[in-house]
């Protein structure tokens, strides 16, 4: 089936609803999803949005975007980092006046709560930055922005799944293809602008917070369609995560006051964090908890700690922890006034993606070279506001300001553009992708080929790495590729064929893994979240760049890019 759009956004989180409402009322633009847009991740994002209104106390968007560059340890774009910082508190007043109900002040401004790495006066102490809606902010704005697309009138494909991404020979992006779930029948979205606002890849790993969608489409079809995707060596582990469920319990536990201990009852991170104590940001704290349980302080010597949240008013639980307090009810047992609860690093969120500038096109070398027609915002975007570590709530802020961006320079883009042909047969390449599937009565079962991808992701390029584990999983993973050519899958139907939707998505998984494992062979310095045990020290000299990898005919290959320095020289990074 044929459809032409000025615009398309592939993704109904945070991001592309965002830029579609910017869009909806002044060109015709549709989303297309892979789910039901309410079910989009962006709704899993617990404790807040980072934004200087200074509603509790001082604040100043300069310490915001300061935090933001420390935090990533040095590897922030700062023109990007400014806008972000900037443009946060605008938009958080944007949401605020499209309905989204926010916990408020007793004098009725938005509320506002700590988190990780968010300081006052330059690394002072920590300052109240977080606006939230309890533990449902993501969720919250996902509503608000799901109902401001259907109040504009946004035209909404649900369940489809995008298979390509349509480029013109001399690289102008003319629109997508993707494939209804339902029916399995091929649609070609013909466009002058395209969005990708597709999500993270976090099931990538064994274990994680993220929903068992994030398997990194559309970073995954911009790198077949020869693309580069950035830093992907930078991924974040969320320090609590439910132990070995990978659940997220919102680090607002410990912005509303929650202690991390160790088997000895110890806040173990007055060791590794003096000023910000659990509040350090997380690629500190995660690394904390994995030194406290390689030393034996694990919980009866076990891999996990604990999470103390006994010493708060039940009422501050109930009411500004709802969710979390359900899910260590549902899942653990336990209840979280009463208990401690155990937990671990879980991975959370990829620094890296899709290179963008900060309008949100997407560039595509390190002279930052523009695609015309294609975009890019979200977690699968990397502008690069986050660089080697993000700071908790600036997931978020990142959505709803380079979302709207990327939302006002494609209205800006399909006014002055006409619409380019598409390259002939335009779904070929998905339609041969879904009949070799289906038509493959080979051996081989995508299951086990994710759960072993996903295995040695963990253990070879988690927290801690090292070149021996890497160059093993490089390996793991050519051998899986291969495998994965003899893919076959069982169910031969059209309507919610779920095997056939798994094994395109493992297929995308094993792009990931690949660009993630051969930037962080690579990268011989610690820096941020890439932790390499044999390069300990962050190596400024050599490694102040962004990787940018690309997939070619024999395999991949690395350029680098320079950081966007600025206000804030590199420092040691001290909490
Ligand atoms: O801990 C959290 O609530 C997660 C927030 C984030 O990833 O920004």
């Amino acid at each position: 089936m044929y459809h032409r759009f000025d615009a398309v956004i592939v993704g109904a989180g945070g991001a592309g609803l965002m830029a579609a409402a910017q869009i909806a009322d002044n060109a015709n633009v549709a989303v297309i999803s892979k789910l039901y847009p309410s079910r989009s991740h962006t709704g899993a994002a617990q404790g807040g949005i980072a934004a200087a209104l200074g509603n509790q106390e001082e604040d100043n968007w300069v310490w915001h975007m300061f935090d933001t560059v420390k935090g990533g340890d040095y590897l922030v774009d700062q023109d990007a980092a400014e806008v972000l910082a900037r443009e946060a508190i605008d938009a958080v007043y944007d949401l605020e006046h499209m309905g989204l109900p926010f916990n408020r002040t007793e004098d009725g401004r938005i509320d506002q709560r700590r988190f990780g790495g968010h300081t006052r006066n330059f690394g002072e102490a920590a300052v109240r930055r977080s606006c939230y809606a309890a533990d449902r902010t993501g969720h919250m704005i996902l509503q608000t922005l799901y109902q401001q697309g259907i109040k504009h009138q946004v035209s909404f494909f649900n369940e489809v799944m995008m298979l390509d991404l349509l480029l013109t020979d001399d690289y102008v992006c003319t629109g997508v293809v993707g494939m209804d779930i339902l029916t399995g029948e091929i649609h070609v979205f013909h466009a002058k602008a395209v969005l990708l606002a597709t999500g993270g890849f976090g099931k990538v790993f064994k274990v994680t917070s993220n929903a068992l969608t994030l398997t990194g489409d559309g970073c995954a079809i911009a790198f077949r369609r020869g693309l580069p995707l950035e830093d992907m060596e930078c991924y974040q582990f969320h320090p609590t995560g439910i132990y070995k469920l990978g659940i997220l319990l919102s680090e607002a536990c410990r912005g509303e006051g929650g202690i991390l201990r160790n088997d000895l009852g110890e806040r173990f991170m007055e060791r590794y964090s003096p000023t910000l104590l659990d509040l350090a940001p997380r690629d500190i704290v995660s690394r904390s908890i994995y030194l406290e349980i390689q030393e034996g302080r694990g919980i009866g010597g076990k891999d996990y700690i604990h999470l103390d949240l006994t010493h708060l008013p039940p009422e501050t639980v109930e009411t500004k922890l709802p969710d979390i307090a359900d899910f260590v009810r549902t899942y653990m047992g336990l209840d979280p006034v009463k208990d401690l609860i155990p937990i671990q690093p879980t991975a959370h969120y990829g620094m890296g993606g899709i290179p963008t500038d900060v309008e949100g096109r997407v560039i595509v070398d390190e002279h930052k070279t523009v695609l015309p027609g294609l975009y890019a915002a979200g977690e699968c975007a990397c502008v690069s506001v986050h660089g080697a570590n993000r700071l908790g709530t600036n997931s978020l802020v990142d959505l709803v300001v380079f979302g709207r961006r990327a939302g006002r320079h494609m209205l800006q883009f399909v006014r002055e553009n006409d619409i380019q042909p598409m390259p002939q047969e335009p779904d070929f390449r998905a339609r041969a992708e879904v009949a070799r599937f289906l038509e493959n009565d080979g051996h081989e079962n995508a299951a086990d080929i994710r759960v072993e991808l996903q295995e040695a992701m963990m253990s070879k390029a988690g927290m801690f790495r090292n070149g021996d584990d890497l160059m093993e999983l490089e390996g793991i993973i050519e051998d899986l590729r291969n495998r994965f050519s003899h893919v076959g899958v069982r169910d031969k139907g059209k309507t919610f064929n779920m095997d056939l939707v798994e094994t395109i998505e493992t297929g995308f998984l094993l792009d990931i893994a690949q660009a993630i494992a051969v930037s962080a062979l690579a990268r011989e310095e610690s820096r941020g979240a890439h932790v390499r045990d044999d390069f300990p020290e962050r190596d400024d000299v050599n490694w102040l760049k962004h990787t940018l990898a690309y997939r070619t005919s024999g395999g991949l290959q690395l350029r680098y890019k320079p950081v966007a320095l600025g206000r804030f020289e590199p420092k040691e990074r001290k909490y």
